[in-house]
């Protein structure tokens, strides 16, 4: 199969080492900043529809920054070409609706990096809570980012190029294992606020949202910790707590190691689902399997976030 990469940053270059491991046929990479192009050895685009009507690849794995997931997804699925895109899907409604019904039409598959959802650990109590279901839980995420952060790309910390701030961005794997593990809300009361970032970003550092309706849980994010504290999870189900740490679970106060079945590549943050997913993914396409995390999967966060966003301390249904 013949894949290309548009975005050839950070997350680009992990696809790319990911696809070389797996031994798949890069044919061309596409970056609108011809630096970081040089030197990966295949062909390379400044211009990503140049490439994929040249190319004609099966596979184009999108790892642009957010506001640009939408125009470039629905391009490729127009043209019966495979979408794998990193997270968020896109940073607007309008967005989901958009791919979703290019999706639709398309004789190709949509595919979103949510990549946690591969875990060994989060396997294993995706597996347990659908026996077993949630009745409540909370999610914790206070990581680090800082002017430096900020700085290294431009479409960080503004609206219009990365959607938002923690919640969109660094909490979104987290928000999204709480809705696939305890099932979707049908309301959020939130709140977003810039504590500490305010001179460096017009976005959100820090979000506050408590869940309800159908399913309940609730959620804390933030970008001002001093360093990247570990993800919490806790759920509580009839008879279990169950609280998921990284690369292990508590339940019960029983401790249940994946230690060694997960394996890092990029950085620690990420996770180590990359591999699985990606690999996953081209096994769907080759076997005509549907890929389980496609658009209606993938817009679920969307959903909360986008509530998220809207409440500002009042009730939203989602
Ligand atoms: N799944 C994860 O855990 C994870 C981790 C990191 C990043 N990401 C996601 O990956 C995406 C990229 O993040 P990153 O950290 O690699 O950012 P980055 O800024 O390092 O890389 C993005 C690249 O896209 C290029 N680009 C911008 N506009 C372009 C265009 N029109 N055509 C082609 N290339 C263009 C930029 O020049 C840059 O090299 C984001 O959506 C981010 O949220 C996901």
């Amino acid at each position: 199969m013949k894949s290309v990469i548009i975005g050839f940053g950070v997350i680009g270059r992990v696809h790319a080492e990911v696809l070389k491991n797996q031994g798949a046929e890069i044919a061309a990479v596409c970056d609108t900043d011809s630096s970081k192009l040089s030197g990966f050895g295949c062909r390379s685009y400044c211009d990503y529809i140049d490439m994929i009507e040249s190319e004609k690849p099966d596979v184009v794995h999108i790892c642009t920054p957010h506001y640009l997931h939408a125009d470039m997804s629905v391009e490729c699925l127009k043209r019966g070409i495979n979408v794998l895109c990193e997270k968020p899907m896109c940073i607007s409604e309008d967005d989901v609706c958009r791919i979703s019904e290019a999706a639709l039409h398309s004789s190709a598959q949509f595919g979103l990096v949510l990549q946690n959802r591969y875990n060994a650990a989060n396997l294993f109590v995706k597996k347990y809570t659908e026996i077993n279901p949630v009745i409540d839980g909370f999610g914790i995420v206070n990581w680090h980012r800082d002017r430096k952060y900020y700085a290294s790309a431009s479409w960080h910390g503004k609206k219009s190029t990365e959607g938002g701030g923690v919640l969109i961005n660094q909490a979104l794997h987290t928000l999204d294992l709480m809705q696939w593990f305890i099932g979707m809300p049908s309301e959020v009361t939130a709140n977003t606020c810039n504590f500490m970032l305010k001179d460096i970003i017009e976005v959100e550092d820090s979000a506050m949202a408590v869940f309800s309706g159908d399913r309940k849980f609730s959620f804390f994010a933030t970008n001002t910790g001093s360093t990247d504290f570990p993800v919490e999870i806790t759920l509580k189900t009839d008879k279990d707590y169950i609280k998921i740490l990284p690369d292990a679970v508590m339940l019960n106060g029983e401790l249940i190691d994946f230690k060694k079945d997960n394996r890092i590549l990029g950085k620690r943050c990420y996770g180590t689902g990359h591999e699985d997913l990606i690999a996953d993914f081209y096994d769907c396409i080759k076997c005509g399997r549907k890929f389980p995390i496609d658009a209606g999967e993938g817009g679920k966060v969307m959903k909360l976030i986008f509530g998220i966003y809207k409440s500002k301390g009042e009730i939203v249904k989602l």
